[in-house]
């Protein structure tokens, strides 16, 4: 997202731009590799049921609630949350928190970003020597100690640099052709890996529950992921919506986005799971997941290695997106109100996150896989403030700001541009999961995800 440091604000041109740019930041490694382990590790449908749920009663309402509060003022998130009600500025409160989970979220971001793109250059290595990908290959990468670190450090300039130079829309624009490839080649794995033997096991465990696995964690996991998906409670939707033109219809775009988006993710678990179950192996293959079963699946291809190759290519370009448009909130921020340079802004968060991300990285490995805190190592602990307790808590404050402090007729009224004189119903209706149904389901997993409630 370039925010240009002119004083007219920088825009999306258009309605399909807006959406693009929207999907753009949603869909990413959140796709690919976090739903699939995540689903793995927290035992199958019940969670995607809890996980659609939460995409459709709570993400959906917030990705309009934070879209109308960024369009309504124009300005940062910060600043949004901070003007939107008269005398209330604390609410830029929201717009702190989410720089700091931006920062949380980058330092494991980049170290799974850094496998991806080690990844491209091992598959290669791979289709000379005529050898397949195995978890041996995972295992030494992201246990190591040296290579993750110089892979993740490699990320942050690429990422930094780009924003640096203000030339993010290129890349949005490059992520744009290239994402339809990439649902195309996993439409490609889908189908390989559903005609192994053995696959259906894989289909009924992403699809056929066991609620008796539905904890109140495994619920505010399903809730947190939402968030991280759509890319929400923490000011990056704002941002986006502050750029959006007035004939935009905010709803309809957020609906679209949030089911582009959900079937991204399930078309990766399409391929993901069957093949688990066909190969033999387990589901709870914890972050690995991706790296272990995709090589596999193409193996499995003629001219598998080479797709092997083309994936994680895009993969990579995929990560660069969503990184930017994460590093893009502090960015703007140090520039409007720091009247910091761009350049100087954008490689001071870039080392902000890399301190935090060396942690991450380590925590994988021998070097600081022991150091635990409230038993989890760093990359898990970030992980879980920012998606578990930090956008979720974001989430909470912006249904409150905009069901409750502001007017009901400033919600309805930014809600109906793009429309002639006669306004949908559906308005009235997603005022109403706005104002109580996402506010109240946020309290009640929140307090039992925490065990206060039972
Ligand atoms: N939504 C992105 C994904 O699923 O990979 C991750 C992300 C991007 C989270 C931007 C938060 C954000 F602000």
């Amino acid at each position: 997202m370039a925010s240009k440091q002119t004083k007219t604000r920088d825009g999306f041109a258009s309605s399909v731009g807006a959406f693009a740019a929207t999907l753009g930041s949603a869909v990413g490694l959140g796709n690919i590799w976090k739903f699939p382990y995540l689903t793995g590790s927290n035992g199958g449908a019940a969670f995607v049921i809890a996980y659609l749920l939460s995409v459709l009663l709570v993400g959906l309402p917030i990705l309009v609630a934070e879209h109308l509060i960024g369009r309504k003022t124009r300005l940062n998130a910060i600043h949004a949350y901070g003007s939107v009600v008269k005398g209330k500025k604390y609410w830029s409160l929201i717009g702190w928190a989410g720089f700091i989970a931006a920062i949380l979220i980058m330092a494991y971001y980049t170290d799974v970003a850094g496998w991806v793109f080690a990844y491209v250059f091992k598959a290669i290595g791979a289709a000379i020597s005529g050898t397949t990908l195995n978890s041996d290959t995972f295992n030494a990468l992201a246990g190591g100690t040296w290579e993750p670190l110089a892979w993740q450090f490699v990320v942050l300039v690429i990422t930094s640099s780009i924003i640096a130079a203000g030339v993010s829309r290129g890349i949005e624009r490059v992520t744009k052709t290239l994402m339809p490839v990439l649902v195309v080649l996993l439409i490609l794995c889908d189908i390989r890996a559903l005609t192994l033997p053995g696959a259906f096991a894989g289909v009924e465990y992403l699809f056929k529950p066991d609620f008796s696995k539905l904890t109140g964690n495994v619920m505010l996991t399903a809730l947190g992921l939402s968030f991280f998906k759509l890319s929400l409670g923490m000011g990056t939707m704002t941002t986006y919506g502050s750029y959006m033109p007035d004939e935009t219809r905010i709803v309809p775009n957020a609906a679209k986005v949030a089911l582009s988006d959900t079937i991204v993710s399930i078309l990766a678990g399409l391929a993901i799971f069957p093949a688990v179950f066909a190969f033999g192996g387990s589901p709870a293959g914890g972050p690995g997941l991706l790296f272990n079963v995709i090589p596999l699946i193409f193996s499995k291809m003629p001219l598998g290695s080479i797709f092997t190759v083309i994936f994680f290519i895009l993969s990579s370009i995929a990560t660069i997106g969503a990184m930017v448009s994460l590093i893009e909130v502090p960015v703007s921020w140090m520039v409007e109100k720091g009247r910091m340079k761009r350049p100087a802004a954008a490689y001071l968060t870039g080392a902000m996150m890399f301190g935090l991300g060396i942690l991450a990285t380590l925590s994988q490995g021998p070097a600081l896989g022991n150091a635990k805190i409230f038993g989890k190592n760093f990359f898990d602990l970030f992980d879980y403030v920012s998606s578990n307790v930090l956008l979720p808590l974001g989430g909470l404050a912006i249904a409150i700001l905009t069901g409750w402090l502001l007017k009901k007729g400033e919600v309805v009224e930014e809600l109906s541009k793009g429309y002639g004189t006669i306004k949908p119903r559906y308005i009235q209706l997603i005022y109403i999961f706005i104002k109580y149904v996402s506010p109240v389901l946020i309290f009640i997993i929140i307090l039992n995800g925490f065990g206060v409630i039972k």
